[in-house]
């Protein structure tokens, strides 16, 4: 070679390198929720509603590929990792057009899961099937021979038909014809038991309720004949849940489930059982901190077993959705971390990685309190704790991984304290910091929602600050309301105010979520220190919003009550909306 083409090859290399470099995706180390991931090629991974299969040493992620946005545009894709970071694309694994035409394009494929059946070889991948208005709801079954397909569609049905009545009133608009059809298969998940049995769990009769039935030999349907509390089961009748996921832990079995509302975020759920089919105990929303009462802006879709990580150790799969472009939507992926006795605690954190499980029987040192000013406090951060707990006035009242936190702004004259406490996600505290004790000035005219009350019961979901028990904007009768308190009946809200305001005002009536249930009745009250000051008419669906003004002067205890007005809670959405206290 000479010189001249020497310097040729050798610049033509450099262009390739320096190329190259800029092309390739540098090693992902870190899990960070809600960030778009991308993939080895440097592409958005596109594996929404997903699951993960351990299969050897690598793991499988399939999911709904919305890279042209909403329906069945392209298929399942599927993706390979070593290290759960980073992920090979391998590419759509079942295209769209294996499906009937009703389930592709605008039609819908959501929520593929796959198993390994170690009897047949197969890898078994189910699905829920529907056409663009949710009309159909079926339960789709395809095969391959490898993890990585491709997978042959073996076709669709409604696993069960089961007589409950058929409320059609329960969801407006559709109609899924569950007693010509069967009962109608949406959002599900598959589970192998530590015998070797499968499980598919899907929301059912218009997802009031769960159904789970047991697999039949090959994994390809499930177990027939069906026969109710033997081979399958009703679970956690009549609460609405979706995106189900089954999981094990020390012998005992948990469903982390989603409340039902579309796109939107809601609530997460955790309940457990002695067996497989129930009766599942509710242990309530297993998340902590700043957007806890939307599972962080994200819908459960899988839990992955990580054993060698030690016993309860487990990532929180979920999808944060953007229903306005499906291909907006990103993935947040979190620590699980499950006691013996199956408490957890999900907290949400910007970035993370596998070593989180491996500090977790170190010794916290207590966190030493910085005043500022602002209201706020802050810390140094303490060596292997992974969140800090805020406690007011003893109680527990927030988690944060920052090492910084704004107090909650408080009453008049009333005077709160604070501590902080080190923590780790298997539990483990160190003991308080010194205390902090604010006395807080009069601020004038106080919205009840923008403080915190002493406590709050709810009969269903969780007091919401701005938003109605089902997080959609304050309405009462086409009303709408900026501020204000959502509640569910059987509702007490109790605040302490200390004895310096003189009236309380508010609009009162039934939520417009729940407009289409005339079963919804409620009655509001309010207390001042024990003494009832006020009880509204019975309210129901559609009533105008009623002004309440009271007189409150020396009143130290305000409890905000609603209850069922003698005919049960359900549908019971109560606003109090524009709750003021003024002095
Ligand atoms: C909620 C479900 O969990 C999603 O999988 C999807 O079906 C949306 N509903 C559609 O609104």
């Amino acid at each position: 070679m000479n010189l001249k083409n020497a310097i040729l090859v050798y610049a033509t290399a450099i262009i390739l390198l320096s190329s190259y470099s800029t092309f390739a995706q540098s090693e992902k180390k870190f899990f960070e929720p809600g960030k778009v991931w991308l993939d080895t090629d440097g592409k958005p991974i596109e594996a929404h509603g997903g699951g993960v299969l351990k299969h050897g040493d690598k793991y499988f992620w399939y999911g709904e590929n919305h890279a042209l946005g909403e329906g069945n545009k392209t298929g399942i894709s599927c993706y390979s990792s070593n290290d759960l970071l980073n992920w090979k694309n391998e590419g759509v694994v079942l295209p769209k057009e294996k499906l009937p035409e009703m389930f592709r394009d605008k039609g819908v494929c959501e929520r593929p899961k796959v198993i390994f059946n170690p009897k047949t070889g197969k890898y078994i991948m189910w699905m829920h099937l529907d056409a663009n208005t949710y009309s159909e709801a079926m339960a789709g079954v395809a095969i391959a021979d490898k993890p990585n397909g491709p997978f042959e569609f073996q076709g669709y049905k409604r696993p069960i038909g089961y007589d409950y009545g058929y409320r059609l009133d329960r969801v407006p608009g559709i109609n899924p014809r569950e007693k010509e059809l069967g009962n109608a298969y949406r959002d599900m998940n598959l589970f192998v038991d530590t015998d070797g049995k499968a499980y598919v769990i899907y929301s059912s009769e218009e997802l009031a309720t769960l159904y789970c039935s047991r697999l039949n030999d090959e994994f390809t349907d499930i177990e027939l004949p069906a026969i109710q509390g033997k081979t399958w089961e009703r679970i956690m009748l009549g609460q609405f849940r979706e995106a189900p996921v089954l999981l094990k832990n020390q012998g005992k079995y948990y469903i982390l489930s989603s409340g039902t509302s579309g796109w939107d975020p809601n609530p997460a759920d955790l309940a457990v059982a002695e067996t497989l089919f129930g009766p599942y105990k509710k242990l309530g929303n297993p998340c902590f901190g700043s957007d806890s009462e939307t599972t962080f802006r994200s819908q459960s879709t899988c839990i992955i077993p990580l054993p060698e990580k030690g016993d309860g150790s487990f990532i929180y799969m979920g999808d944060r959705w953007n229903g306005a472009a499906l291909e907006k939507s990103t993935y947040v992926w979190l620590p699980f971390c499950m006691s013996q006795y199956g408490s957890v605690k999900l907290v949400s954190f910007d970035k993370w990685d596998l070593a989180i499980f491996d500090s977790l029987n170190k010794p916290l040192t207590s966190p030493v309190i910085n005043e500022n000013p602002n209201n706020s406090i802050s810390w140094k951060t303490v060596e292997n704790a992974q969140a800090y707990k805020i406690f007011k006035n003893g109680k527990m009242y927030s988690i944060t991984d920052s090492t910084k936190f704004t107090l909650p702004v408080g009453f008049w004259d009333v005077s709160d304290y604070f501590t902080v406490q080190a923590w780790n996600i298997k539990g483990i505290n160190s003991k308080p910091s010194v205390s902090v004790t604010k006395k807080w000035p009069n601020t004038g005219a106080v919205y009840l929602s923008d403080r915190i009350p002493e406590s709050s019961k709810q009969g269903w979901g969780t007091l919401r600050k701005d938003k109605s028990i089902q997080l959609t904007t304050l309405n009462i009768a086409g009303k709408e309301f900026k501020k204000g308190l959502g509640t569910h009946s059987y509702s007490e809200v109790i605040y302490r105010i200390g004895g310096n305001y003189r009236k309380f005002s508010s609009w009162i009536g039934v939520d417009n979520f729940a407009k289409n249930k005339t079963v919804s009745s409620l009655q509001f009250e309010v207390w001042s220190d024990g003494d009832l000051l006020y009880q509204s008419k019975v309210m129901r669906v559609k009533d105008a919003a009623e002004r309440v003004e009271l007189d409150i002067t020396g009143t130290n205890e305000l409890k905000l009550v609603v209850t069922d007005a003698g005919d049960g809670t359900e549908w019971d959405h109560s606003d109090w909306a524009e709750a003021k206290i003024e002095h």
